[in-house]
């Protein structure tokens, strides 16, 4: 449709748009994956701010993650506690297990407006304790495992208006406490481990029950398992080859789930533990691509930072007095398309971090952030909180190196049970701590319910004429595999400089105990950028939507436009469809 257009007014078109859409249009094109990962950007010595944005969200956010399309974050923590500082609006209560006629009415969940702060109490039967989730296909969050009746529990949360949680106790082969739920290229998820259970199981469909037999016994979790767990809540990411890339304690391999055979294994990591109670955090970095994608492999690089010694939970919740060893520094990234050849390449960061997460910022850099500087995960075992936010510059391609720059810190701990989450105008939510076996508010980190909002460097006020807008009614909102799309953005410059610009799309993660579960970004192949003759100050991009599901599986993701390292005003929702 744009052929036209162009013969008339061909000095306006950057790059290929001309093209029709059977021809490929990547050998023509400006912009490759090395270019496009190390883009131009502003400087800007702007350490970012801190907002108290809701001052009570009545339940501590141990588990956190942003529905589609809803202005929605979902906090919830367990029912085990039967307290929160909120009550469910209305009847009925929740049925207490095993003791007959006590009720609990509490709310255990809430749905937060991330624009107003209004919150939304949601009734939970089944104890998400220490659960696991990931967005399906829809956009619905389907959530597996957690404590007591919860561990063996899938349940569905939808994003329509009045959805409440469909619980379907009895649906997992294993119970799943602090288990990992990752998503495959078709959609569907596995979860893997949790307490006692070194297997892992495909989570059945919606009101289905998996057989006994249908776990899979993971030897690789027997391995890892230290006397004090130091495997649990594994870090899991897809690999862009389909197998997964399994991270427990200091080891990682891949996984071919068709075969369930371990394909390889990478060098162990060393300095200490990185998982559950060693609690570290960890991140896939975002997979370039290119228009046209035609490589065998791409690049894919996993970030595992921080952690503890082995012996950091035995000394600090098992030993009186307690002992809280110095948290780890170090930061290991490895490339994991690269098999034989991959090997950790070690950083250090500024400070020490456990029970803190990895996300990853609409930029495509690193956010390390919560957390603390000694002990470990568990009840009252952490000390220092790690109260400044480390932001990781990305740089990829030989003799580049990545910088680690502090920004301001905030005022609130963020200790064990603390989470956040990166929203479609760049700030990001951070929410939750308890580090007490219930609502407790004279210990030294008391529960903590008050949510906060950072905005990072790039929402430095000087950088505000900068921003681009997406044109939301003008740019695609569902995507399909390989095909080519076209997003709108006003300003920025008037015709945009391919060397400048990313379209990066995200998957948002569910965040809990430092695990950003199937947390994702995409920096999108861009075709080209041409003017919108009728708007001077619109620029429409031409993109192509990922390969395949295994390099993003199907589901919602936020579209950010970058543009001189300087994200767009808001994020849009995409939705790839199978
Ligand atoms: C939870 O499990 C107990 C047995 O452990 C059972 O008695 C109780 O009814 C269950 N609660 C619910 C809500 O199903
Ligand atoms: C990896 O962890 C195991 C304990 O699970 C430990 O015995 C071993 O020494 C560690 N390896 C390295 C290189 O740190």
């Amino acid at each position: 449709m744009w052929g036209g257009l162009c013969v008339i007014f061909p000095l306006l078109f950057v790059s290929v748009d001309c093209l029709p859409l059977d021809k490929p249009a990547g050998d023509v094109n400006i912009r490759n994956g090395g270019i496009a990962a190390n883009i131009a950007s502003v400087d800007t010595n702007y350490k970012g701010s801190w907002e108290l944005f809701a001052p009570d969200a009545g339940v501590s956010g141990m588990h956190l993650i942003l529905l589609p399309t809803t202005n929605k974050a979902l906090m919830f923590d367990s029912t085990v506690w039967k307290v929160s500082k909120l009550k469910l609006p209305k009847p009925p209560c929740r049925k207490v297990e095993d003791t007959p006629n006590e009720e609990d009415c509490f709310a255990h969940s809430i749905l937060m407006d991330y624009e107003n702060s209004r919150l939304k109490p949601l009734r939970l039967n089944y104890d998400t304790w220490c659960s696991s989730g990931a967005l399906d296909i829809n956009g619905r969050l389907v959530s597996t495992g957690g404590y007591n009746n919860g561990s063996d529990t899938v349940r569905v949360l939808d994003i329509c208006q009045d959805c409440v949680w469909q619980e379907y106790p009895g649906s997992l082969a294993n119970g799943r406490w602090y288990a990992t739920q990752v998503t495959l290229g078709d959609g569907r998820f596995m979860v893997f481990g949790g307490r006692g259970f070194p297997t892992y199981e495909f989570v059945p469909p919606e009101g289905q029950r998996n057989a006994k037999n249908q776990a899979i016994d993971f030897k690789f979790l027997v391995e890892t398992h230290d006397p004090v767990e130091n495997n649990l809540y594994p870090f899991i990411y897809l690999n862009t080859d389909g197998t997964l890339f399994v991270f427990a304690n200091n080891r990682s391999i891949l996984l071919d789930t068709n075969t369930n055979m371990i394909v390889h294994e990478f060098p162990v990591l060393p300095g200490g533990s990185r998982n559950y109670p060693a609690s570290g955090c960890s991140c896939m970095l975002p997979i370039t691509l290119q228009p046209d994608e035609k490589r065998a492999v791409i690049p894919t690089e996993v970030m595992i930072c921080g952690g503890a010694a082995h012996e950091a939970f035995t000394l600090a919740d098992l030993t009186r007095p307690k002992v809280f060893l110095p948290a780890s520094k170090d930061c290991g990234r490895i490339d994991i398309s690269k098999r034989n050849k991959a090997n950790w390449k070690i950083q250090t960061m500024p400070t020490p971090r456990i029970l803190g997460d990895a996300l990853v910022l609409p930029t495509g850099d690193v956010l390390f952030i919560n957390g603390a500087k000694s002990g470990s995960a568990g009840w009252d075992d952490a000390r220092d909180p790690n109260m400044v936010p480390v932001l990781y510059r990305v740089v990829t391609g030989p003799g580049h190196t990545s910088k680690f720059v502090e920004l301001a810190p905030t005022t609130i701990p963020r200790m064990y049970h603390s989470t956040s989450a990166v929203l479609p105008d760049g700030k990001i939510l951070v929410a939750g701590s308890n580090t007490n076996p219930g609502y407790i508010y004279d210990a030294l980190f008391p529960t903590e319910t008050r949510v906060e909002k950072l905005s990072p460097h790039y929402l430095d006020p000087a950088l505000d004429p900068l921003r681009t807008e997406i044109l939301f009614d003008k740019s695609a909102n569902w995507l399909l595999y390989g095909q080519r799309f076209e997003v709108q953005v006003r300003g920025g410059d008037p015709i945009l400089d391919m060397q400048k610009l990313q379209v990066n799309i995200y998957y948002p993660p569910f965040t809990t105990h430092g695990i950003s579960m199937n947390q994702r970004m995409l920096r999108i192949g861009v075709y080209g950028v041409r003017k919108d003759v009728a708007e001077p100050d619109v620029n429409i991009i031409a993109f192509q939507a990922p390969p395949n599901g295994n390099i993003a599986p199907p589901g919602f993701y936020m579209m950010f436009v970058v543009y001189n390292g300087v994200p767009c005003r808001r994020a849009i929702w995409v939705h790839i469809k199978a």
